[in-house]
């Protein structure tokens, strides 16, 4: 066994963290750019809340409210423009996987010049990057937990991983309270993401015996409580194992990476915008099929986290295994998420251009994956999938 294991961010978790983030930004910095989004943070009036809380704990506040779905390079660029400009010493991102993406890029391009598309292609990075403090709203992405971001270049339509240490958030927020307003179609997307994270980093080659452990409890997690809150958002307890199980999803690709459905899925939302959750349904089965007999235990133990019934007690590993695509496809459906690409605007005449893309952006994730997918394969599962 060899493995390295290094994750440092304070995570606060449970039901009204959220009311600590005055005092959470206060210990890092006395002038905050709060990075969200356009609407919901409004709406539920969290906004208003942690302005509040920010106010009453001595920080000044710089609103830098534009960050879209799937965030834009160029977006990053202007929100580290507007850090820099107005001299703020610590970042807050309040919002779902594109927020707090944005607010790491920004933070770690309040440190460094240039644009953040000079450093996205670099094994690696020097310097530093501004205090972090991230609080989520959605139960999918789990970036709260690592040192990952996803930014779309909108030139070229790519959808790029970056992926430094320097990411990593100093504090993150984690309030099950602040997802019973989500509703039911936001739910199914980020709770499958969440799912697809668990699975990936659990049959991968890269899995090491930390992620395996998160993955496989955050697996059964979701298995259990995805579909109560699917059903009922407003069910509390559910909601404090799908966001815990949300959160290990995102440490565990942070320690061992997405495979082949995630280096799928990049180029479709990058090209159209779809909710990446959505893409990596319209995938998944056909891509558990493509890989599972080439890490049959891992699937049979992805199967044996996602069984409900003990139906697969009786089963040998084969079978177990194979059976886990069924208990994927079954979860698709439940979440009213069984699209084919085709339904999502995918076009035959695209597909070659999402393969070249997959092949050249998303080397990490396809070498990650359990059974190695060539430019022909990969052609041949979009096909498959249209
Ligand atoms: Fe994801």
């Amino acid at each position: 066994m060899n493995f390295s294991y290094s994750l440092p961010v304070n995570i606060q978790f449970g039901r009204g963290k959220a009311a600590i983030v005055g005092e959470e930004v206060a210990r890092l910095g006395n002038k905050v750019l709060l990075v969200t989004g356009r609407h919901s943070v409004k709406q539920t009036g969290l906004l208003d809340r942690c302005l509040q809380a920010l106010n009453a704990a001595g920080v000044t506040v710089e609103l830098f409210d534009c960050v879209e779905a799937n965030p834009l390079t160029t977006t990053i660029d202007s929100g580290a423009e507007r850090l820099r400009a107005t001299g703020c010493n610590v970042v807050l991102g309040i919002g779902g996987g594109s927020v707090m993406d944005a607010a790491k890029g920004i933070a770690f391009m309040g440190r460094h010049r240039g644009k953040i598309t000079d450093y996205l292609h670099l094994p690696q990075v020097e310097g530093e990057a501004v205090a972090l403090v991230l609080m989520t709203t959605t139960a999918g992405t789990g970036s709260e937990g690592n040192c990952v971001a996803v930014f779309t270049n909108p030139f070229t339509h790519d959808k790029l991983v970056f992926f430094t240490p320097l990411l990593f958030a100093t504090t993150a927020i984690v309030d099950p309270e602040l997802m019973v307003t989500l509703p039911p179609a936001m739910v199914a997307a980020t709770g499958f993401d969440a799912l697809s994270h668990n699975i990936e980093a659990l049959v991968g080659n890269f899995v090491q015996p930390m992620s395996e452990i998160m993955a496989r409890q955050a697996i059964a997690l979701l298995a259990r409580h995805l579909p109560r809150v699917f059903q009922d958002a407003t069910d509390i307890e559910s909601w404090e194992q799908v966001c815990w199980a949300n959160t290990l999803g995102g440490m565990a690709i942070g320690l061992s990476a997405c495979g082949l459905p995630h280096a799928m899925e990049h180029p479709l939302s990058g090209l159209h915008n779809i909710t990446h959750g959505v893409g990596l349904a319209a995938l998944y089965p056909a891509l558990m099929d493509f890989s599972w007999r080439s890490n049959v235990s891992a699937f049979a133990t992805v199967a044996q986290a996602l069984d409900l019934t003990g139906a697969t007690a009786a089963m040998g590993e084969i079978d177990r295994a194979r059976h886990s695509i069924r208990l994927v496809r079954e979860m698709i459906a439940s979440l009213n998420l069984a699209f084919t690409l085709s339904d999502l605007g995918v076009k035959g005449e695209e597909i070659d251009w999402m393969t070249r893309r997959c092949c050249e952006t998303m080397q990490v994730s396809i070498q990650q994956n359990p059974r190695l997918a060539s430019a022909d394969d990969i052609r041949a599962l979009y096909l498959a999938c249209l």
